[in-house]
This record gives C-alpha cells, structure tokens and sequence, in this order.
C-alpha cells in the first residue's frame, strides 16, 4: 500500500504542452478518479505514474520514495487498461499466473520440463497457485480457470485482467477507461463490482475515466481536469455541489447545468439575464454568469406566476422527466427537472412558467470561470426575464 505524490509534473510532445505543473497528492488506500474531456492529459499523466511515459519536469514519489529514475516493472504498480490484453493461446488460470512467475520463478524454474529438477519450484509453485485460487475466489471466476479468453464475455474478459493485475497485491492500481468496452449495463454493473473490490482490498486505485458518473459513484475523491490542469480535486459531493469553476460544473451533472448571463447592477445587486436576484456578490470578481442545476428549478402551472418557458423537448427517464425549453425568444436552453406528475400538462410547443429562481440555489462565475460568493439580501427569488 501507499499514497502516492506529484510535483509540479508538466509533458509535452513536441511543442505541444500536454500536462502544465500538475500537483497531485493520492492518499495510501484511497480510490482516485481522474476525469476530464477526451485529450485533457489523463491517460498521460496515469502513464507517467506508472513510469510508461517519462514527464518533462517534475517529480513523482510512491510510498514516499522517489521513482523518477524508477522503471515501470520496479514501481510495484498494476495497469489495467481499456484493452484487457490478456494472452489469447493461455488459459486464464495461466494468465493471472504469468506475472507472478515471472516474478517469482529464475529464468530456469520457468523452463516446461528442466525447470521441475529444480529444488525450490514446487514449494513455489503450491505459494503461486494458492494466490492464483484466493484471486479467483475474489473475484468470483473460479468456474472460469480453464477457459481461454476467446470464450469469456466482455465482463468475465475484464475480470481477468484485473484478476491478473491483482495476483501481485501490487501497491497501487492504475486503470485507464478499464470499463469503457463493456455494454452499458454491463458498465454499470462493473461500477459496484469494482467499488466493492477497492474496499476489499483496501490498495489505492488510480482511475481514469472521461465518463463523470463513473466518477461521481466510485470514487472518494475525484479530480477533474482540462487541458493539462486539474482544476479542483474533492470529493464527488463536493465536486457536484461545490463547483469552484464553471467549466468544472458545466462537466459534472447530467443534464448539463444551466448557464444565465449574469452582472451586477448598481442598485440591483446581481441581475440575471438583466432580473434581480437579490443577491450580492462578495469579494473580487467579475460576475458574468449564474448556473443552476436541472433539479433547482420548478416549473409551475401555466397560468403561475413565473417566467413564460417555451417547451422544445420532453425527456421521460422514468421516475423524472426533464423539461427541455427556453426562457421569452432568447435561444439559450434551459433544462428542468420534473416529476411525472409536474410533467404531465406539459405539452411540447406549449408555453409553461418558471418559478422564480431560489438565490441560495444558484452559483455565481467571473468571466475567467472562477467561481464567486453570493450572499442573499432579500427575499430567496428573482424572476427569470430576458431583456
Ligand atoms: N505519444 C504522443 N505523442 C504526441 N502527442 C500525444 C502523445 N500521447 C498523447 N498525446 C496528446 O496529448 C494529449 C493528451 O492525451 P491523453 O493523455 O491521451 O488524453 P486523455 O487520456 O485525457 O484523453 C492529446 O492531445 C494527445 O493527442
Ligand atoms: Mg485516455
């Protein structure tokens, strides 16, 4: 087991700069999501704690030891990767067993025939295959020891591979994408298998994903990145509720959140969409939007007291439905969440009411993405107006 941490690690490929001064400190035992938008320097940065990618600045310490001139084979890492590589001709029992022989086994133990005559393999062998059977026994694939990948669904393929990356019992586990060819169900499913095998094991887990609801269920913390930075790292309740940049909650959430023009006028406080919310803005900053999850905004009767919502779109999922519209003429969407009743007279094309906005429910940006305080002055709503 161990925590492990990053200094100041910048990458780039060419004159193209991929990572920019990343500081990353993971705690011994936790499971640590990195996620981010396709090509924000994920996958780079697992790779170079892995020692597969070398970084062009900065440091890297595991367990408190520096393995900057550490190769990968000597980090005591396990990868797991998207591609389960497992070895087509060896049956699985053969391929949780191969890192350990060739870990544990000299180059003449592991000969087919020569390597019987030798004293200690038998001794060795019974250890291997003891752990080999425990990891089996983990990961419930016993009844699958004989069978050679080319026989196993996609779910039992990728059981495997993380079987044979944990026969090791290696430090740290770093996976990148490991779910992302599975179906979704199957996804989904993996998701509480591997949360369970995180707890089982109590090692930490490095784990990338471009999906942000794998991130937001598995991890303890998550750490979501953008173009080479990561630009908060909390936990996942505090990543969704506490967003301290835009671009962080625009990521997280689905639905996306919804994003007004905001400023503030003098006299008025903050204004949204050119309407007062009876807000403040406290501390520097150059208030430019509000943003509010699906779910805090209410759509009333249609002859409320609210601000006309043209519907464009209803999204039944169930158990709720989101209301998809826009706000007067003007073109930016706007996203509600329903319950089935409150959705049923809500007709496409027809014009509903939005209940005014709940200020203790809507978060303030600057124009550079920061995220601003807001304190409220008055009464907890505004009405929603174009101008
Ligand atoms: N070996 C490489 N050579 C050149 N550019 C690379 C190389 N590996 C990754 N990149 C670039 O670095 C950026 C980050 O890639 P990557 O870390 O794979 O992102 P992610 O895993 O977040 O999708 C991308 O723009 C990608 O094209
Ligand atoms: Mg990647």
């Amino acid at each position: 087991m161990a925590g492990i941490t990053l200094q100041n690690i910048s990458k780039s490929f060419g004159a193209t700069r991929v990572l920019r001064d990343v500081d990353l400190d993971i705690r011994d035992g936790e499971f640590l999501t990195l996620v981010g938008p396709s090509g924000c320097g994920k996958s780079t940065l697992l790779r170079i704690i892995a020692g597969l990618e070398s970084q062009s600045g900065g440091h890297v310490a595991i367990g408190g030891r520096a393995v900057d001139q550490v190769r990968a084979s000597e980090r005591d890492l396990a990868m797991v990767f998207q591609s389960y590589a497992l070895y087509p001709h060896l049956t699985v029992r053969q391929n949780i067993e191969t890192p350990l022989r060739l870990r544990d086994l000299n180059a003449w133990e592991r000969l087919p025939l020569l390597g019987l005559l030798s004293a200690g393999r038998a001794a060795k062998m019974r250890r291997l295959r003891a752990q080999v059977a425990e990891t089996a026994e983990i990961l419930k694939i016993e009844e699958l020891m004989d069978r050679k990948p080319g026989q196993l669904s996609g779910g039992q393929r990728q059981r495997v591979a993380l079987g044979r990356a944990m026969v090791r019992k290696p430090a740290a586990f770093l996976m990148d994408e490991p779910l992302s060819n599975l179906d979704a169900a199957l996804r989904v499913h993996m998701r509480s298998e591997l949360a369970e095998l995180h707890r089982s094991l109590a090692t930490t887990f490095i784990y990338v994903t471009h999906d942000q609801s794998e991130a937001l269920t598995m991890s303890d913390r998550m750490a979501v990145m953008m173009g080479g930075e990561i630009l908060q790292l909390v936990t996942p309740d505090e990543i969704y509720h506490d967003p301290r940049d835009l671009r962080v909650a625009q990521f997280i959430g689905t639905p996306q959140i919804n994003v007004f023009d905001a400023a503030i006028s003098g006299g008025q406080g903050v204004t949204v969409n050119g309407v007062p919310l009876a807000a403040e803005v406290t501390g520097d900053g150059d208030l430019a939007f509000v943003a509010v999850r699906p779910e805090h905004l209410t759509l009333l009767p249609a002859d409320g007291a609210g601000q006309p919502l043209t519907v464009t779109l209803k999204e039944n999922l169930g158990a709720d439905f989101f209301i998809h519209g826009h706000i007067g003429d003007g073109a930016a969407p706007v996203i509600v969440r329903a319950t089935p009743a409150e959705a049923a007279d809500v007709a496409i094309g027809s014009v509903c009411a939005l209940a005014p906005l709940n200020a203790a429910e809507v978060m303030a940006f600057g124009r550079d993405h920061a995220r601003l305080d807001l304190v409220m002055t008055g009464a907890p709503a505004a009405v929603l107006e174009r101008v």
